[in-house]
């Protein structure tokens, strides 16, 4: 597998607080104020706000609405049709597979067909151990070295699915090891 960069910016993981941050009514009106005067303003608020959380939680669409005098079903609406947003948290690792035409014409179709079968998932789902989210991405600008694919912030061509298998692996090993580190600082932390 040819892995072409890494890109700069966030880690490969979902934030691990999305799920229950007690201060997300607190960043999401932070998001607010300073967005909500600005022309256009929903679609940067919504990337804000995934990307502080790590998804668009649902019960953050009527502040959403309220602030920039829209109904709830316009920010619904936004929300489902951009498949860049998520309105649940993310696994600890988001594979992002290429479906536009290049991709295709290599065996991307073929590709994510073994992705969905050996995540036992479909798009925009996680695998049962909560380690990987699959997303289809219309174009990673990697057209002369598909199939390709990103995995978090990390851009992979050339994908065969024994080479996914072998990306699959090492996320989950890398999973692996942040457990065990993790469990041996609690019991450093207990003793
Ligand atoms: S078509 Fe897949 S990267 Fe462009």
């Amino acid at each position: 597998m040819q892995k072409i960069a890494y890109l700069d910016g966030a880690a490969t993981k979902a934030p691990a607080a999305a799920v229950t941050a007690p201060d997300a009514a607190e960043r999401i009106a932070a998001i607010l104020r300073a967005r909500q005067h600005q022309p256009g303003a929903l679609l940067p608020i919504l990337h804000d706000v995934q990307d502080a959380l790590g998804f668009v939680p649902p019960d953050a669409v009527p502040a959403i609405a309220r602030a920039l005098n829209l109904s709830r079903a316009e920010v619904h609406g936004v929300i489902s049709f951009y498949h860049h947003f998520r309105d649940r948290p993310a696994g600890r690792h988001v594979l992002q597979l290429c479906r536009a035409e290049a991709c295709q014409a290599v065996g991307a179709d073929a590709l994510a067909d073994h992705a969905q079968r050996e995540l036992g998932c479909g798009w925009h789902q996680t695998s049962a151990d909560g380690a990987i989210t699959l997303e289809p991405v219309y174009c990673l600008g990697q057209c002369a070295v598909g199939p390709a694919l990103m995995a978090g912030t990390e851009l992979h061509g050339g994908v065969t699915p024994a080479r996914l298998d072998a990306l699959l692996s090492v996320l989950r090993q890398d999973d692996a090891r942040q457990a065990s580190d993790a469990a041996t600082a609690n019991d450093e932390v207990s003793r």
